[in-house]
């Protein structure tokens, strides 16, 4: 069975919308919630929650994140940038896996994944300083066999293979091979010992295809899941994104 990860930032970005002058300090009916929008998505089914804290802060707060690390029934998964601050952050909070994002222009390879190859060092610290503290890192990168070996190569458990180029060719002739890279970067992935996730630009289409990238252990997805939430809530939007990765459970 392939596991659930519910990207929740958009609802932050929701209530920053509105809330953004009004400081941390505001309390009442400050809406819409992410901590409480993480436990409807974990009784709908989710198996893990994702929350990205930017170093701008445009949507995740740091109460955030010190919220759902104390009060989440799945597993938190904090996206951040391969910086000491966010690396602190981490080691404070400890959520039970951190994935390494890019965040600035140069950490970027063309496809949009953290480049571990040109940013190797910093990757590895932020890595062993992770495996120290018993947190999974994982490392958002693009199918592409330097980065995949070298993910293995510096010690990390997980790595998430980027189907946003993929997502974005889905209507083109572009898309069989898109495909087919993240089928072979998953199977090389595999074959290193790395446990393979996947995300960006999932939806309710694509994942019928997407589903079948070979040994896959989770997706993250947000944007279609909250999307989706406007017009039927949020229960319905996680169960049925769960029936369609995994038809027949
Ligand atoms: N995985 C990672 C590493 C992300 O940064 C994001 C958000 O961009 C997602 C998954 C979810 O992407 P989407 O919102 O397109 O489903």
């Amino acid at each position: 069975m392939i596991l659930l990860g519910v990207n929740i930032d958009h609802c932050a970005t929701v209530r920053q919308a509105r809330y953004r002058q009004a400081g941390p300090t505001i309390g009442g009916n400050v809406e819409p919630d992410p901590v409480t929008l993480a436990h409807l998505c974990e009784q709908a089914g989710a198996d893990g929650i994702t929350i990205h804290l930017r170093e701008d802060r445009r949507h995740i707060q740091d109460r955030d994140v010190e919220r759902l690390c104390e009060a989440a029934a799945s597993r938190v998964n904090l996206e951040i940038a391969c910086t000491p601050e966010m690396t602190a952050l981490a080691l404070r909070l400890q959520p039970h896996s951190v994935c390494l994002v890019p965040e600035s222009r140069e950490e970027i390879t063309t496809e949009g994944g953290l480049n571990v190859v040109k940013h190797r060092e910093k990757v590895a610290r932020v890595i062993d300083a992770m495996n120290a503290a018993g947190i999974k890192t994982s490392l958002f990168i693009d199918a592409d066999e330097h980065q995949i070996a070298l993910s293995a190569k510096l010690g990390a458990p997980w790595i998430e293979l980027h189907t946003g180029a993929y997502a974005n060719a889905y209507h083109t002739a572009a898309r069989a091979d898109e495909f087919k890279r993240l089928c072979l970067g998953a199977s090389h992935a595999h074959s290193l010992g790395l446990v393979v996730n996947a995300g960006h630009g999932i939806n309710y289409v694509n994942i019928t295809e997407v589903r079948t990238i070979p040994h896959l252990h989770e997706l993250n997805i947000g944007h279609s899941i909250i999307s989706r939430a406007l017009f039927t809530g949020i229960t319905e939007a996680v169960r049925e994104m769960k029936a369609r990765m995994n038809p027949g459970n």
